[in-house]
């Protein structure tokens, strides 16, 4: 009898291409490359093709010089390739190479927000006659599960609000100048130098980074597409060392939040709230104590209450986690249906095509802080009082807090009232002659 020999052959079943090969390019090809005790369907992955930009950049990985291209849309429309792994950022050309794929039959995979936010409809709606997934667990929070969660495990619920610090960048400013009662200005010229904000910060510190994540968000969590322009947006950057320590003093951290809530206020259902501004949040509240560069998402369902996901929203490991899981869940879904396109599994799908209808700012009901600084003339606080009182501004608390140049510095807190009276108000009193500024205007989260 001769002797029976086992070849061990790497079954290669699926084939990748990635677009980009910077922070989380390379970061997804290590955990592509180092399958060892990870889940074993990694095996069976193959990077087949990388698009970069430049032949000649130095790289953190080295990998066959023969894998990489500067033809990206060699890769998208490449027979061999079965998944698109997008990861190199920007508008253009990855809205126009993950439309590509998505022609070609390639089920894609993107951390891409801001093409999510803005082409989210022309992209789903193609996907969907291709019969092919596009995925994108690493567009919000980095390696946070939170996309596949609103799908999948929380998808039985009536959402009523996703609440979220979805920004690090931001995070990371704010507790900087609360731990050392820093001003925003030099808090994020050492955060630049540091690394930990861009060159240009407008994305970041505009909130406009944040209110891609929350549209996305909002879209899963409440089952219709939102227009980008409907989200309402605020950055951090007139938050001052003394807001922070004004609202420390009332018992609250300032966070950028962003938030999605369903309006349950008579005549308002079936309207949703999205919005991204700097948030009064009490101390005791869950998200108050996410510090730095980390994310978190509270949700909040019918029948689960709440439920809160927290981690690391950027870097190379934690969004290539979350990339690199998308590419494990298709693969899952082909090797057991045995097909390569005809993507309609209803929980990994964008079934819904309607747009959700977003309420305007105005129309939000919150409680508000104000800060003025006026003459200290006696009546400046009743006259405050009166423009509150004319336009329904119900007033919690009204503290003078002290002089900045010879100007009082008076800190008002309201109770729930609607932003378009409060604004409303505000209008009268720059009008008051004895009102010299009113620096700071920030929404105060409920409990
Ligand atoms: N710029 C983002 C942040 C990371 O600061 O959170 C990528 O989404």
């Amino acid at each position: 009898m001769g002797e029976v020999i086992i070849l061990r052959v790497k079954t290669v079943t699926f084939k990748l291409g990635l677009l980009g090969l910077g922070t989380v390019g390379t970061g997804t090809a290590q955990i592509l490359l180092d399958p060892a005790q990870r889940h074993p369907l990694l095996q069976e992955l193959e990077i087949h093709r990388v698009g970069v930009r430049s032949l000649d950049r130095p790289r953190a990985l080295e990998l066959s010089p023969s894998l990489l291209t500067t033809d990206l849309e060699a890769i998208v429309t490449d027979p061999a390739v079965e998944i698109v792994v997008e990861v190199m950022g920007g508008l253009e050309p990855a809205r126009s190479l993950i439309l590509q794929a998505i022609a070609h039959g390639k089920h894609v995979v993107t951390a891409n927000k801001a093409v999510i936010a803005r082409f989210g409809d022309e992209i789903f709606t193609a996907a969907n006659q291709a019969g092919v997934y596009v995925l994108l667990e690493a567009a919000v929070g980095g390696g946070i599960p939170i996309i596949q969660p609103l799908k999948q495990s929380l998808g039985v619920n009536r959402i009523q609000a996703v609440t979220g610090i979805v920004n690090g960048t931001t995070n990371y400013i704010l507790t900087r100048m609360q731990q050392e009662g820093a001003d925003f200005g030099e808090v994020l010229a050492e955060a630049q130098r540091l690394g930990y904000a861009e060159a240009d910060p407008t994305a970041d510190v505009d909130g406009l980074d944040a209110a891609d994540k929350i549209a996305i968000l909002a879209s899963l969590a409440f089952g219709g597409r939102i227009k980008l322009q409907d989200v309402y947006c605020e950055g951090i950057s007139r938050i001052t060392a003394a807001d922070i320590t004004y609202a420390d003093r009332l018992g609250f951290v300032i966070k950028l939040l962003a938030v999605a809530r369903r309006n349950d206020a008579p005549g308002t259902e079936d309207t949703l709230q999205i919005r991204v501004h700097p948030t009064l949040v009490p101390k005791e509240h869950p998200l108050a104590s996410i510090h730095d560069v980390f994310n978190a998402i509270l949700v909040e369902g019918d029948p689960i209450g709440q439920v809160m996901f927290f981690g690391r929203g950027a870097g190379a490991g934690p969004t290539a986690s979350a990339v690199v899981s998308d590419i494990l869940s298709i693969t899952a879904l082909l090797k057991s249906t045995g097909k390569t396109s005809g993507g309609a599994h209803p929980l990994l799908a964008c079934s819904h095509q309607h747009y959700c209808t977003v309420a305007p700012i105005e129309d939000l009901v919150t409680r508000f802080y104000a800060r003025f600084l006026t003459q200290d003339y006696p009546g400046v606080i009743g006259k405050l009082g009166t423009c509150f009182g004319d336009r329904d501004v119900s007033l919690e608390s009204v503290v003078q807090i002290g002089f900045q140049n010879d100007m009082a510095e008076i800190v008002v807190v309201t109770h729930d009232v609607r932003e378009g009276n409060f604004r409303s108000a505000l209008d009268a009193i720059r009008t008051l002659p004895t009102i010299k500024e009113i620096p700071s205007v920030l929404r105060v989260l409920q409990h």
